[in-house]
């Protein structure tokens, strides 16, 4: 069964007038749908790193979460203690997953080298977990929304937030926060930090619908690699400030995050992209208190979670000088679908094939880093 995409127009107007009957109705069926797709992708992950303990508990958490969820598959919907046990449950779920990133990344610990792993199962751990945390964001979103709609006791009733869907959202307030947040451990680590510049287009008055958290993550993220670079290829000390330029169009809304940090080669381009690749001298396990750098997914995790929502991350840079990261959201919450993963024949085909660059006289990470990522 495929999940139903649903946009965030759509979230918020279930947010306003649903029934808390009629959204458990939807999510006691849309969870395990979510949940069974991206478990039958664990199959294709190498042997090496299935069999590791932390995979192996990884898989026992969607197990448990998919077995709880299915429980309440005929309960009856108007119970309301078969509400508040659910509410309960799907938190438990939350819970439960909250530790993925890190039990993931322990699992890939656990595997041993990862220089002798070989493309073709570098290339598939990249592709599953580009769809485990789709869905794990989906997920977490649909949990949400209905424990801050439902479970009255949390729920802050601030008018333009629906769950945690705001509908006038202060963009340069949480622009402000991800730096700020970001230039507290930039100064921690360096004790420095380059200073920030902006410039707003076409906003005024325009209310624009997202969820805060999202957008806080991409560009704390982002700002975090803008600041390393800058302090790093700027050795005396003059650091010249981080421009951010936030522009609304038509159909899209375009954040700008642009630093004279140097750049990055083009041969590196499509490698920064990949989890764990970090040109940083320490690494960290994702969610290590207080590290700045090194965990080697603040850039592939940010992308993904523009492309939930139909955006996108591209970043263009100029070695020797700086990059140009470019944050694309959609401008309308109706045009803001969600991206989730389907499994099916085509996605098996995707693990499965195998790499067929013999066409060209180079081999195809070298023909053009930038196409050959967007393959993956
Ligand atoms: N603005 C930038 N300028 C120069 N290099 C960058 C920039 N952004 C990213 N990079 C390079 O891309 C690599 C990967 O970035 P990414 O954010 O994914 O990982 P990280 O910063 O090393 O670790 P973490 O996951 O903890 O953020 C960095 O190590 C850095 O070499
Ligand atoms: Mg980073």
């Amino acid at each position: 069964m495929n999940p139903t995409p649903l946009s965030l127009q759509r979230l918020i107007d279930f947010g306003k007038n649903a029934l808390e009957s009629n959204a458990f109705y939807f999510l006691r069926r849309e969870l395990p749908i979510r949940l069974a797709n991206i478990m039958q992708e664990f199959q294709y992950l190498p042997e090496r790193l299935i069999k590791t303990p932390s995979i192996h508990e990884l898989k026992s958490w969607y197990k448990k979460s998919f077995m709880e969820l299915l429980e309440f598959e005929t309960a009856d919907c108007y119970s309301m203690e078969n509400l508040r046990h659910f509410c309960h449950v799907i938190s438990g779920i939350n819970q439960r997953h909250a530790g993925l990133r890190r039990k993931m990344t322990q699992g890939i610990e656990e595997m041993g080298d990862k220089a002798d792993i070989g493309e073709i199962s570098e290339r598939n751990i990249h592709y599953f977990l580009t769809r485990l945390y789709t869905t794990r964001i989906s997920v977490r979103l649909l949990i949400t929304q209905h424990n801050l709609l439902f479970d009255k006791k949390k729920w802050p009733p601030e008018q333009t937030l629906v769950g945690s869907i705001d509908t006038a959202c202060d963009l340069v307030k949480i622009i402000n926060n991800a730096y700020d947040d970001a230039k507290i451990l930039c100064t921690k680590h360096f004790s420095a930090c380059p200073h920030l510049e902006m410039d707003i287009v076409n906003f005024h008055g325009y209310q624009f619908t997202y969820v805060p958290f999202h957008l806080y993550i991409m560009l704390f993220e982002l700002f975090k690699n803008s600041m390393r670079a800058v302090v790093e290829a700027h050795l005396d000390g003059k650091y010249p400030p981080i421009h951010v330029l936030v522009i609304r169009g038509n159909e899209n809304i375009c954040i700008k995050i642009q630093d004279k940090g140097g750049g990055i080669p083009r041969s590196q381009l499509g490698l920064m992209w990949k989890f764990w690749r970090t040109t940083s001298p320490e690494t960290y396990a994702p969610g290590t208190e207080g590290s700045f750098t090194g965990t080697g997914d603040g850039l592939p995790l940010a992308q993904i979670y523009a492309r939930y929502l139909q955006g996108n991350i591209i970043l263009a840079s100029y070695d020797g000088y700086g990059s140009d990261i470019i944050i694309y959201l959609k401008a309308s919450a109706s045009d803001m679908s969600e991206v989730l993963p389907v499994f099916n024949k085509e996605c098996s085909k995707r693990y499965l094939e195998a790499d067929i660059s013999h066409d060209w006289s180079v081999p195809r990470h070298l023909l053009n880093p930038l196409i050959s990522e967007e393959k993956l």
